[in-house]
């Protein structure tokens, strides 16, 4: 595996085709694409955006300093944004650039309507959406309605009194006894999720850090005063938002302790059930409320949101009995299956196709709350190969992609070495079994020069991880084998291929352990594409027979493939090396 370059001819097919099909594309694109509607009317059956795009998640510290701070910085992201457009993206989802006092790197918000020096000022945000706009790149804000910080005035005003009229936009028990918080509810980041506020005598909740209390969403005040911020940039032009922590909104109004669970986690704490601090069926009326705020701007404006949800029946409630909640929850499921198993990718791309109502899944294998993909599916030895399996299943199946910088050259998860190096403060608490998320933030890769390109700073503000001499956009540009070219060939081919770009994704080969194949049908008349990977390190023979599905014809043409494939196959005998993916035209 891990072939030097792709095989010349099947270079030369992907060339003449991607021609031919940018022609196809282009035509259907005016067939398909409805004008732009207008802020009077907005057209409801255009197809929308969203609908087909590569999502971005840029972490703004780490993207590109122009400061020499060591910090990235909004003028960095403009900066990259050719970048951006040479990768096709279509819209970059920026974590929180709003003033913070950055214990949770901006997931504690202390002013929902401005800028953090640290990241620029607003100017440089309106020159970012001007010069985003000229990319045709879209922005998408993150939106953090759980919590603030605790610096924020809203809870100053809060935490001042017990008759403050924000007292109530937050959540304030008495405890069960000196020292007692009011319940056994955890905190996401280890240990009591109350904390006891001297001055007022009495516990706020907060699921994340002490510095983040979590909002009161029974008070109506809340969700006006958070709506009113949504507007404010949409008012700017962005693009939609992407709801944090969306499922931690409500928590249980009579306070009862949780369910424990066997077994401890890894903070030493009892495992709870989670069944009062999560997913409460109250989310679901706020939601409605938010989709009726973005439907009110024109130009199909998308909600997002950060749902780590354990099935796909859930998965389902949050698109809205009316398809009248968030446009794209993300799907966790598929990507964070986090062990390389046909079978079960199989099932799950299946059901996010067959139980979805037809609503888009938004599938997500990288964010800067996790080890990176490459480390969570590589086996240490063919890491390179299973990168290029993991870009192809984002890539290829009926999907909203989304991911995360770093992620198509394969940066790998550098997690601090000592605890005294640990910026997140969950690895400090959690260390050394829960190292935090620092390994994931590590500037992006650029190039082999100083800081990688990332920064001039003597010192950046997490470490440059050693990989950055090869593994970085510059050298990876130049290489036909690269991960980079491989994302490049994939995100290319979805635009351009109709099979691919829309679809119906159909599992084939059901019943394979090894080699996960399915068939993205033409929903035309030309050729649809049939997609094989071979998800172990022993070569598979497999045969196709795919009459129930239209496909007369008994071979196909590759469009792309990895792992010495010949440019055309015999779907009756089909021989895939370690880790070989196929993607290829049949009729
Ligand atoms: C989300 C964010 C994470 C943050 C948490 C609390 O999970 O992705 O980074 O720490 O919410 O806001």
């Amino acid at each position: 595996m891990d072939t030097k370059s792709l095989p010349v001819p099947v270079r030369r097919v992907f060339q003449v085709l991607a021609l031919t099909l940018t022609a196809v594309f282009l035509s259907s694109c005016s067939q398909r694409t409805a004008p732009a509607p207008s802020p009077a009317k907005p057209v409801a059956n255009a197809v929308p955006w969203w609908k087909h795009a590569l999502i971005y998640e840029v972490y703004p510290r780490s993207f590109q300093d122009t400061n020499g701070d060591g910090i990235g910085d909004i003028n960095g992201i403009i900066q990259r944004l050719d970048y951006l457009q040479s990768m096709r993206v279509n819209a970059v989802w920026l974590t929180p650039i709003y003033p913070s006092p950055l214990v949770d790197f901006g997931y504690d918000i202390s002013n929902y309507e401005a800028i953090d020096p640290i990241y620029g000022s607003m100017a440089d945000f309106d020159r970012l959406m001007t010069a985003a706009k000229a990319h045709h790149i879209r922005v998408i804000m993150d939106m953090v309605m759980n919590h603030t910080s605790d610096q924020s005035p809203w809870f100053q005003e809060s935490r001042s009194s017990r008759t403050n009229p924000k007292r109530d936009w937050y959540i304030w028990r008495d405890g069960k006894g000196p020292g007692v918080p009011p319940n056994n509810w955890q905190s996401v980041f280890g240990h009591s999720a109350w904390t006891y506020d001297a001055t007022t005598k009495q516990w706020y909740y907060h699921k994340f850090y002490a510095q983040q209390p979590d909002l009161n969403w029974r008070n109506p005040e809340v969700q006006k005063a958070m709506f009113d911020a949504c507007r404010f940039w949409l008012d700017k032009g962005v693009a939609g938002f992407r709801l944090d922590a969306i499922p931690e909104l409500f928590e249980d109004p009579q306070f009862r302790d949780e369910k424990v669970l066997p077994g401890k986690n890894v903070f030493g704490d009892p495992n709870l059930d989670s069944s009062l601090t999560e997913n409460l069926p109250e989310v679901h009326d706020v939601m409605r409320q938010l989709r009726k705020v973005v439907d009110s701007y024109p130009g199909n404006r998308v909600l997002i949101g950060e749902t780590y949800l354990p099935n796909i029946q859930q998965q389902l409630l949050w698109y809205g009995a009316h398809n009248d909640e968030l446009q794209l929850p993300m799907d966790m499921q598929v990507g964070f299956l986090n062990k390389l198993d046909a079978g079960k990718f199989r099932a799950k791309i299946n059901q996010a196709e067959t139980e979805l109502n037809g609503n888009m899944p938004l599938f997500v294998f990288d964010n800067h709350d996790n080890a990176r993909s490459w480390d969570r599916y590589g086996d240490g030895k063919h890491n390179a190969a299973i990168a290029r399996i993991i870009a192809t299943m984002l890539l290829t199946t009926r999907s909203t992609a989304m991911m995360y910088y770093g992620q198509e050259i394969g940066m790998v998860t550098t997690p601090p070495k000592t605890k005294a190096q640990v910026q997140d403060p969950v690895g400090k608490t959690g260390w050394p079994k829960n190292k935090g998320r620092d390994g994931e933030r590590t500037p992006m890769q650029w190039d082999s020069g100083k800081d990688a390109g990332f920064s001039t700073a003597a010192k950046t503000w997490l470490p440059i991880p050693p990989s950055y001499k090869t593994v970085n956009v510059q050298v990876e540009s130049g290489q036909t084998d690269s991960l980079l070219h491989w994302y490049n060939q994939l995100i290319q081919m979805r635009k351009n291929d109709p099979a691919l770009h829309d679809g119906q994704n159909i599992m084939v080969n059901t019943s394979d352990p090894n080699v996960l194949s399915y068939l993205r049908k033409n929903p035309g008349q030309g050729p649809s594409v049939l997609v094989a990977m071979n998800f172990t390190n022993k070569s598979q023979t497999v045969s196709y027979s795919l009459q129930a599905q239209g496909i007369q014809g008994n071979s196909a043409t590759a469009l792309l493939e990895d792992g010495g494939m010949a440019s055309n196959i015999d779907l009756g005998h089909v021989v895939l090396p370690p880790f070989a993916i196929f993607i290829g035209q049949v009729q």
